[in-house]
């Protein structure tokens, strides 16, 4: 059957990225060649645009952020034939405060917005926007999210809401299945790019079920598809390049 590779990695959040996670990722796509490449959100971190931040975070500078983000981005795209972003919670931060009453924010946001534009344009990536109904991507039978849903339900929820699905946003792989009248759906974290301790979370029990990891497979022309995940052991990935029918 006629079959096009895909790879989806998701929350890679800027400067706070993983650099294990990140040359393994980058490493896997120079052998696999991928045509389909979705990143399912959190680009960028955008700490110090958190509603409620500190003024610690936001005394922080973005550009480190921006950086990495949009260096993440254009190499993870570059050489894929059908890309698309889904854009996060946190990447859509920018959106959300280009509504600001405040002119500074605002005027911040506009050039943010173009600059996320101009990124994605450049890649010829399709960009979704962070929400329930538009946000979601269809890849056969198989649907990508950010994710809607957190804490220990989340991928229930979504197993119920989206049937079967990949979703970012939890940063772990937890995978739920339910029944529906076309039998199992299924609904599997993607797993994260960026560091599991960060600032905001050295408090949170959550954090503990984190895991950088993320998905690859082939799509059939019919919509089937065969999921893999590579999951970091040890500080190392093992990965599966190839595939063979049989
Ligand atoms: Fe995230």
């Amino acid at each position: 059957m006629v079959s096009r590779r895909f790879v989806v990695a998701s929350d890679s959040h800027g400067d706070e990225v993983d650099p294990q996670t990140e040359s393994a990722l980058f490493s896997f796509i120079a052998d696999f060649k991928p045509q389909i490449r979705i990143h399912a959100g959190d680009a960028w971190d955008f700490r110090n645009l958190r509603r409620g931040a500190s003024d610690d975070e936001k005394a922080h500078s973005l550009e480190a952020d921006w950086s990495a983000g949009s260096d993440f981005l254009r190499r993870f795209f570059d050489g894929g034939k059908e890309n698309h972003f889904l854009r996060g919670n946190h990447d859509e931060r920018l959106w959300r405060f280009a509504e600001s009453a405040t002119g500074l924010l605002r005027d911040y946001a506009h050039d943010g917005i173009a600059r996320v534009e101009k990124i994605a344009a450049k890649a010829r990536a399709r960009m979704l926007p962070y929400d329930s109904r538009l946000g979601v991507l269809r890849l056969g039978h198989l649907k990508v999210i950010h994710g809607y849903a957190a804490g220990i339900g989340a991928a229930r929820k979504h197993a119920i809401v989206y049937r079967n699905c990949l979703f970012g946003h939890t940063h772990n792989t937890d995978v739920a299945a339910c029944e529906t009248d076309e039998g199992i759906a299924e609904a599997r974290g993607i797993g994260a790019c960026c560091k599991l301790d960060m600032g905001y979370n050295a408090h949170q029990t959550g954090k503990l079920r984190h895991q950088n990891a993320f998905c690859y497979g082939l799509l059939f022309n019919d919509g089937t598809y065969q999921l893999n995940q590579a999951k970091k052991i040890d500080g190392r990935f093992y990965v599966a390049s190839d595939f063979r029918a049989l």
